[in-house]
């Protein structure tokens, strides 16, 4: 109910498509989120901006990287560093390790996390972005029943191969996320739930379950009912608790405190996404950048293309609420300050029964 609510207040939102300074609003403290466009894969689930691999494009955007963050101002402390993707993994270790060093001469980088596929993250792989400043990674493995993967076009990764990532990056030191996917098409709900218990068997630092979220961009049909995605997610969660997994919020499970959430962090912090197709809220001014070539283009200009819009306070505050929902428990002093209208809806949901105290129950997101 709360999500229909937030979702048209986001809808109401309007970007607007032109060229803007370059500097952002001075910050100090911030997230920072590197988007890495590249893919070998064009997985039919997927909607992130994604081109395909090749060498020499790689090169221009890592430099890319280096003057945007110069141009934008980017200097301070982050809080959180994620390289996002695409698959981040197709970028060498030593052209991460070299573009880590390079922005921590302004920027001063907390734990830095990164996502990517199993097949790019070998022993060797891992061992170089530990060294490079790498602390918590997170695999793309969605599901192991076959069927499903070959009808979404993404190639299959067995258990061995997702055992062998798992052991060797925790006994480096790093903290791994493992992604899976419900409502594939072809997935059933028993294959879902296996995929849950091998999963937990196997055993990394957290486990996140995504339902699969039709939006544009996606180019399959879903293969099961929303609803029925949430109960298989529900069943899985009792399986990771049997592990010793405690739940972080609606769809991530982890064993200790070090969370890969991007999303959770995004929806409360100021943070500048680098590199082409992210998006920034930084202050009042929230961006998205351009597609790779225009932005590789832009970044010898003195103005900058870009789709932006300007937050208002009520904007700013949905945004809190909806983290306070996602994470599925409400934290009183923050909602005590959130505007009236909004503090109106977090009664109705008590009234309804989609929250009981403070907690989210599980009428809200099934
Ligand atoms: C952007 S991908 C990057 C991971 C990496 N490229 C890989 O393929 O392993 C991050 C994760 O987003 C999730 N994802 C992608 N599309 C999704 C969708 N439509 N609904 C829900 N989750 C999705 C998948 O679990 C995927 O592993
Ligand atoms: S899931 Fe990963 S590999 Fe597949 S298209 Fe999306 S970003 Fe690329």
């Amino acid at each position: 109910m709360a999500k229909q609510m937030i979702s048209r207040r986001f809808l109401r939102i309007k970007f607007r498509f032109g060229e803007i300074e370059w500097r952002d609003p001075s910050t100090k403290e911030f997230g920072l989120y590197i988007y890495v466009p590249f893919c070998r894969m064009s997985c039919l689930y997927c909607p992130f901006y994604k081109v395909y691999f090749n060498e020499r494009l790689r090169e221009k955007y890592l430099e890319g990287v280096k003057k945007e963050a110069e141009l934008r101002g980017v200097n301070g402390k982050a809080v959180w560093t994620y390289v996002g993707g695409g698959t981040p993994n197709l970028l060498r270790p030593e052209e991460l390790r070299n573009l880590l060093s390079h922005l921590s001469q302004f920027v001063e980088l907390g734990e830095v996390g990164m996502e990517g596929n199993p097949f790019e993250f070998t022993s060797k792989y891992l061992e170089k972005i530990a060294v490079a400043g790498v602390s918590k990674i997170s695999v793309g493995v969605e599901s192991f029943q076959a069927g499903a993967l070959r009808a979404v076009k993404r190639a299959y990764a067995n258990e061995k191969l997702i055992e062998n990532v798992v052991k060797t990056a925790r006994g480096l030191g790093l903290s791994v996320n493992i992604d899976l996917m419900v409502g594939l098409p072809r997935q059933s709900r028993e294959g879902c739930v296996k995929d849950v218990e091998t999963i937990a068997s196997i055993g990394p630092d957290q486990v996140t379950i995504y339902p699969y979220i039709v939006i544009p961009g996606v180019k399959v049909d879903p293969g099961m009912r929303p609803r029925l995605m949430f109960d298989v997610i529900e069943e899985g969660w009792e399986t990771l608790k049997s592990y010793g997994y405690g739940r972080d919020s609606i769809w991530v499970f982890a064993k200790g405190p070090r969370i890969y959430d991007t999303s959770k962090e995004e929806l409360v912090r100021d943070y500048f996404g680098l590199g082409p197709s992210t998006f920034s809220t930084i202050s009042d001014l929230q961006t998205v950048n351009p597609p790779i070539e225009l932005w590789l283009r832009s970044i010898n200009n003195s103005k900058r293309p870009t789709f932006h819009t300007r937050l208002d306070e009520e904007s700013r505050a949905w945004r809190i609420f909806a983290h306070e929902l996602y994470k599925l428990r409400l934290n009183p002093d923050v909602i005590s300050k959130l505007p009236r209208k909004i503090r109106a809806v977090f009664s109705i949901l008590r009234i309804t029964g989609h929250v009981k105290g403070l907690e989210v129950t599980k009428k809200e997101f099934i």
